[in-house]
């Protein structure tokens, strides 16, 4: 589904966010990318819905290229990718119901999105999609009236009403309390499911990113040191990730080298 190629991001002030990153996301599966501050999980993200400009690389989604794109080609890629922030990035003074439907709009202004005629359909599936998300009810509150997990499951509302084929979170749980985080993570879980497309995650707090996801990309100083599910991620993957060590486990030494797992290079060597 989506297919990240030595991905590389270099900002205008020199400093180097991403190098030669690669990484695919399959099916619906939930995969999460952790690492510490600094290690580049937002640029990562942002690249992927060019909302920075990646220097180096590729990024496929679906099969479009969609490193090249601009104006509506890029909107209409844009709109593929529902995107969840930390800090909610409502528009306070709107309904939830407005909010939500700012998502059908894509990445129009916030002006444009509120002077547009919705359609009778969309505010129907925005009626559904407040439900499916624990919001029924709400729909006329504001944005301003609500708690952040609230505020978080609007943010997804508004995400899927867009009929995303990945949904992009950054740290969405990163502003809520750790039992609503968990609420969040559990919701996130369930849309990927039933909506049956992947949710591509960066998330700090790594108990939660092996509690939620199915695959882990570790990222430090903007380069891939761990990748692998979440029993694969012990204490000396971690090590690596988050305090710098060098690769001392086989199995993030095999796959920062060649990209394959250790399953794979066993079979390789034991003859
Ligand atoms: N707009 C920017 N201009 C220059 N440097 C940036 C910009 N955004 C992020 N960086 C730098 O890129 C690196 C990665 O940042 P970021 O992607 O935000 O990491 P993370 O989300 O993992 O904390 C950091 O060193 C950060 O200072
Ligand atoms: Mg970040």
């Amino acid at each position: 589904m989506l297919s990240v190629s030595e991905l590389g991001k270099t900002y205008p002030s020199g400093e180097r966010a991403l190098h030669d990153v690669s990484m695919e996301v399959a099916g619906k599966e939930i995969v999460s990318i952790i690492g510490p501050s600094g290690a580049g999980k937002s640029t990562m993200i942002r690249c992927i819905n060019r909302l920075t400009e990646p220097t180096e690389g590729s990024i496929v989604l679906d099969g479009r290229d969609v490193t090249g794109l601009s104006g509506k080609e890029l909107q209409t890629a844009r709109r593929e990718m529902g995107m969840i922030f930390q800090e909610f990035n409502l528009v306070e003074r709107l309904t939830v119901m407005e909010n939500v439907l700012s998502g059908t709009l894509g990445y129009l202004s916030t002006w444009n999105a509120f002077r547009r005629n919705y359609q009778g359909e969309d505010v129907e599936r925005a009626y559904e999609v407040l439900d499916r998300v624990g919001m029924a009810g709400r729909e006329n509150a504001r944005a301003d009236e609500l708690s952040g997990g609230q505020r978080q499951r609007v943010g997804i509302a508004r995400a899927v009403l867009q009929r995303p084929k990945i949904i992009l979170a950054d740290e969405p749980t990163s502003a809520l309390d750790p039992e609503t985080s968990r609420a969040v993570m559990d919701l996130l879980t369930e849309i990927s499911r039933d909506e049956d497309i992947p949710v591509l995650i960066n998330i700090h707090e790594v108990e939660l990113a092996r509690e939620y996801a199915e695959r882990i990309v570790g990222l430090r100083e903007g380069e891939v040191v761990f990748e692998g599910p979440p029993e694969e991620l012990d204490s000396d993957a971690r090590n690596v990730i988050y305090r710098g060590a060098e690769p001392a486990s086989p199995t993030v030494v095999a796959q920062e080298k060649t990209g394959v797992s250790i399953s794979e290079v066993d079979k390789e060597t034991s003859f």
